[in-house]
């Protein structure tokens, strides 16, 4: 009897053992640009990345595998399920990886931490995976039933239900105009106001319910789609931390080292833009008759003129990569 509990106890050993390192098969997202990745901002003299938005470890992947040269990848991410999966994925390259559970707007203490060599690559594929927007319980989608939720960090777990159910009409009018440019930003926030006099507003579904009787049935999805990224923005303070990011890595960057981000709204891409733009123009400064002279060349230069986006077949393939804008620029 005694020999069959210790067989029964060696057996759960077992089997604990290979669920533990047995990836999460649940989690799925396609990795965007991959050609462009590899092509256009990698190259073979590369030896640190500093991957901010980790996720699924999908470009990770596909970097470790192309640049055996590389001597530390570092993945950051916030999501504490994604982090798990990716460092799982990558338990291959574990003697050259570092996984970070913080914002990529800590790249200086993280760099500082963890050392690295360069050249260095910056990589930000900015948003949210597939498998977040599926994931109801998430709360990011009003095609998913689930609590008012869109944290990507459990620290932000029920500011998205606070804003909804405590703020000020116009605080709430306020961040559907800044960061959903929603020209109805108005008279949705008043009717959040009266629907949550009736009773709190819990789920993503009673949300979307409120918004649904108050605009014109054709306009329903793009509102939709509007109020929803209004929220996780603000629930996540995105363009704060993007605005940090810009600003810290332009000035810990050094000769041959890039700096590529994808971004997914024309909010994202405006700041990446505009900054980028200044970065890669030389300073001047006016002189008589309107004239400008250059008083300081430019610190960067673009590596392509225009945005990288994605192919046709790439776009017919993967849905989620239709208004994706890739820019990236190097340290000169
Ligand atoms: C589009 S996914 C990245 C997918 C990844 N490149 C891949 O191939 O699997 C974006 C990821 O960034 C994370 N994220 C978003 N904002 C972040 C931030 N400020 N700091 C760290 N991670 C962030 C999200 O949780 C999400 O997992």
């Amino acid at each position: 009897m005694k020999l069959f509990y210790t067989s029964c106890a060696q057996l759960l050993h077992i089997v604990s053992k290979i669920v533990q390192t047995m990836p999460l098969i649940d989690l799925v997202h396609e990795p965007v640009l991959k050609k462009e990745v590899i092509g256009v901002l990698m190259s073979k003299k590369i030896k640190t990345v500093f991957d901010g938005t980790l996720g699924l470890g999908g470009h990770a992947k596909l970097i470790l595998e192309n640049f055996p040269q590389l001597e530390k990848y570092i993945g950051v991410e916030l999501d504490m399920q994604h982090l798990d999966f990716a460092q799982k994925k990558l338990k291959k390259w574990h003697k050259k990886t570092v996984f970070k559970n913080q914002n990529f707007s800590e790249i200086k203490e993280i760099l500082q931490t963890v050392g690295f060599f360069r050249p260095l690559v910056v990589l930000l594929d900015l948003g949210i995976c597939s498998n977040q927007v599926d994931n109801g319980e998430k709360g990011f989608s009003f095609m998913q039933d689930g609590p008012l939720n869109m944290a990507f960090d459990k620290k932000n777990n029920g500011k998205c239900s606070e804003i909804i159910n405590k703020f000020s009409e116009n605080a709430l009018s306020d961040i559907f105009k800044k960061w959903g440019e929603e020209p109805m930003h108005s008279s949705l926030a008043r009717k959040i106001v009266e629907g949550r006099k009736q009773k709190k507003i819990e789920t993503t579904m009673e949300l979307k319910s409120i918004i649904e009787a108050n605009v014109p049935s054709y306009k329903v999805k793009k509102i939709l789609m509007r109020i929803f990224q209004a929220l996780r923005i603000a629930t996540n303070d995105e363009l704060w931390h993007l605005e940090k990011v810009l600003h810290e890595t332009v000035n810990l960057l050094e000769l041959g080292d890039r700096f590529g981000v994808m971004s997914f709204h024309s909010l994202e891409d405006r700041m990446v833009k505009h900054f980028f733009r200044k970065k890669t123009e030389p300073k001047t400064e006016e002189t008589v008759f309107s004239l400008h002279t250059q008083t300081e060349p430019a610190e960067f230069r673009l590596l392509s003129k225009k945005p990288i986006v994605p192919s046709q077949v790439e776009q017919e393939e993967n849905s989620r990569s239709r208004s994706v804008k890739f820019r990236i620029i190097e340290k000169i």
